[in-house]
């Protein structure tokens, strides 16, 4: 989603509509403006592109000194007009809100404001925040806004416009970005620097817990709780547009893996009950007895998702004891798969788009399976078709490489996994807490394999002039493997093959030669002695070897060139972090080969032909 808020004298409207169009590249599946014309506050608002409200405000104008906008990337409730932002409270709009993240909390206050007579004509979780606004209003909008932010949980940056202030633009930070633009006579709010750049380089980037109040002379800062105000100097942003859309990241696909400790915790949020610490899915409400009703599980995917796939295999698997098969989409639709009513067909994409998936869910649903998505665009058509929906909350993933989506689909299958677990009382309360909090410790692990990131470069650069590298593992790295190798030709164009380290011998053994670099994961501890024992069959052939491993596993040193150590976790949970070593080295090497990182020839982002 994106925000953007001016105040000043130009014309609002146009400034609105050209920052939010700065902001497209984030994705969006609809739009829309208030504005306050001195008396009252105006909205008009539309779903779909950008172009759908120019031509909505060509027929009627909104005029007036002070606006704010927002593109949304649906997530409470499917894509609509009535669902788009600014919210408002009434029809006479006393507030006019935008707002970017979750309100975790949203159903509760939503329940109490309904049950005093507020009247709510969207489902989104946003909507709550105007109607809370109105209520609480006591003369003074700082210290509404501040009692306001008192009643939300979760992660929000707010836009806020009042009828009650017409020189004023108020906007709060709490763990979703915003910044303020600084100009001459005239100020600006965005959730990100590129909407802005245009008309100012001077910034402030606002704190979580922060407040600004702007005026067209003035930008004051606050800490929301205590309203003591706050001085800071104004950043000078010195990138360019396209640097700027890509928050300071060289490309789109670094910045992607940045955000994974961030995905994660936003796909985990809302679905973990805080007092039981049960895995919650509100928005599947399986029956016990539903899910007792499923002998088997059917994973379709393709690429990277059907990587994702394979995981969830091992995930449910393991936590379940209930047979999952995972096949490539476009295999699948062409056999004869043996689905019926008492399977759960369980369709993963990112685009929710990719034509081979869609069809294979189709073709489930014909032969009575449950289905089930787990996708990242809301509104897609294999979102829409498939009879439940797990969101990965991953936000628009713009590089052709997938990474954040991945590792947001692999999170959502062992949450899925648990959930099963629990209904078919498979689990123990004890297992659940343990499992629950290694995998709330999963983003600052990322954190610090992030943090570590020039070893890696160098090791990505140094196999640039590579003929062929190849990716090994054992059980449920094999899986990783085939993750790192994917996206290694993907971008760099070197041949990379992923194998099963013990069927390395019947065939593949045969391809290594003096120097040949090796990529092997020993993330699995019940594993880790045959793995060496495949690397000491690579290593007397000349190859050069990399481990990926866990902390503390030092006697892998011994055996390997190099070795790259990531956080302990349980043994199931190891892919969430060892996957980023290899989505570096990707990038990294194909940064060195001089390759367009973001747009791999021959490949598309989105694929909907068959
Ligand atoms: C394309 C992309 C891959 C992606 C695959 C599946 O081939 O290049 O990165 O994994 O489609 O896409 P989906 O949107 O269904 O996850």
């Amino acid at each position: 989603c994106g925000i953007m808020g001016y105040i000043g004298q130009q014309h609002t409207q146009e400034i609105l509509t050209n920052g939010l169009k700065k902001l497209e590249y984030r994705g969006y599946d609809s739009v829309g403006v208030a504005i306050h014309d001195g008396e009252a506050v105006q909205v008009t608002k539309a779903e779909g592109r950008l172009d759908n409200l120019a031509s909505r405000l060509e027929d009627a104008p909104l005029q007036g000194s002070i606006g704010i906008g927002h593109t949304r990337w649906a997530t409470h409730g499917r894509p609509s007009d009535e669902n788009s932002h600014p919210h408002t409270d009434s029809e006479e709009t006393e507030f006019a809100v935008v707002h970017n993240g979750i309100i975790e909390n949203y159903i509760e206050l939503k329940q109490e404001l309904v049950a005093e007579g507020a009247t709510f004509t969207s489902e989104t979780d946003s909507e709550v925040i105007a109607h809370l606004l109105t209520k609480l209003y006591d003369g003074d909008v700082v210290s509404t806004i501040q009692k306001v932010v008192e009643k939300l949980d979760g992660a929000y940056a707010l836009g806020v416009v009042s009828r009650h202030t017409p020189g004023k633009l108020y906007a709060v930070r709490q763990a979703s970005p915003l910044i303020i633009g600084s100009g001459n006579g005239e100020n600006f709010i965005s959730s990100d620097i590129p909407a802005v750049l245009e008309h100012t380089r001077d910034v402030y980037i606002l704190e979580d817990g922060e407040m600004a109040v702007l005026t067209e002379e003035s930008i004051s800062l606050m800490d929301v709780r205590t309203g003591n105000s706050i001085s800071r100097d104004l950043f000078r942003v010195d990138w360019d547009m396209e640097q700027a859309e890509k928050n300071g990241f060289d490309h789109f696909m670094l910045k992607e893996i940045f955000e994974q400790p961030k995905a994660l915790e936003k796909t985990m949020a809302g679905r973990v009950d805080k007092e039981t610490n049960e895995v919650d899915f509100p928005e599947l409400a399986w029956t016990e007895e539903q899910v007792a009703k499923w002998d088997k599980v059917h994973i379709v995917a393709c690429g990277t998702a059907y990587h994702a796939g394979l995981l969830g295999k091992a995930a449910i698997e393991e936590l379940t004891r209930t047979p999952v098969d995972v096949e490539v989409a476009s295999e699948f639709r062409y056999r004869n798969p043996i689905v019926n009513e008492n399977t759960l067909v369980i369709a993963v994409s990112q685009s929710g788009e990719t034509a081979d998936t869609l069809a294979a869910l189709r073709q489930s649903k014909e032969l009575g399976a449950k289905t089930l998505s787990i996708t990242n665009v809301v509104g897609s058509s294999i979102s829409r078709e498939a009879d439940d929906v797990i969101l990965t909350l991953a936000g628009p993933e713009i590089a052709v490489a997938s990474t954040k989506a991945y590792t947001t689909q692999v999170l959502s299958f062992y949450l899925l996994g648990i959930y099963l677990a629990q209904k078919k009382k498979q689990i123990t309360p004890e297992q659940n807490a343990q499992y629950m909090a290694a995998l709330q410790e999963v983003p600052e692990q990322m954190e610090e394999i992030l943090f570590h990131n020039d070893e890696i470069k160098e090791y990505g650069e140094s196999i640039k002039d590579a003929k062929s590298v190849f990716f090994l593992g054992r059980g449920i790295d094999t899986a990783v493997a085939l993750e790192g190798s994917l996206k290694l030709k993907e971008i760099s164009y070197i041949h990379s093959e992923a194998y099963a380290a013990g069927e390395l011998k019947h065939g593949t053994l045969a391809l290594i030669e003096e120097g040949t670099p090796i990529i092997s994961l020993l993330t699995q501890e019940k594993l880790y002695d045959k793995m060496l024992g495949n690397i000491k069959e690579v290593s007397a052939r000349g190859a050069n070897v990399l481990g990926v491993t866990m902390r503390g596993n030092v006697k892998v040193t011994q055996y390997v060139d190099e070795t790259c150590f990531i956080p302990e976790t349980y043994s199931l949970f190891t892919p969430l972090l060892s996957v980023l070593p290899l989505q570096l080295i990707s990038y990294y090497t194909s940064l060195a080969l001089g390759n367009d990182v973001d747009k791999p020839r021959n490949l598309a982002k989105s694929v909907t032909v068959e």
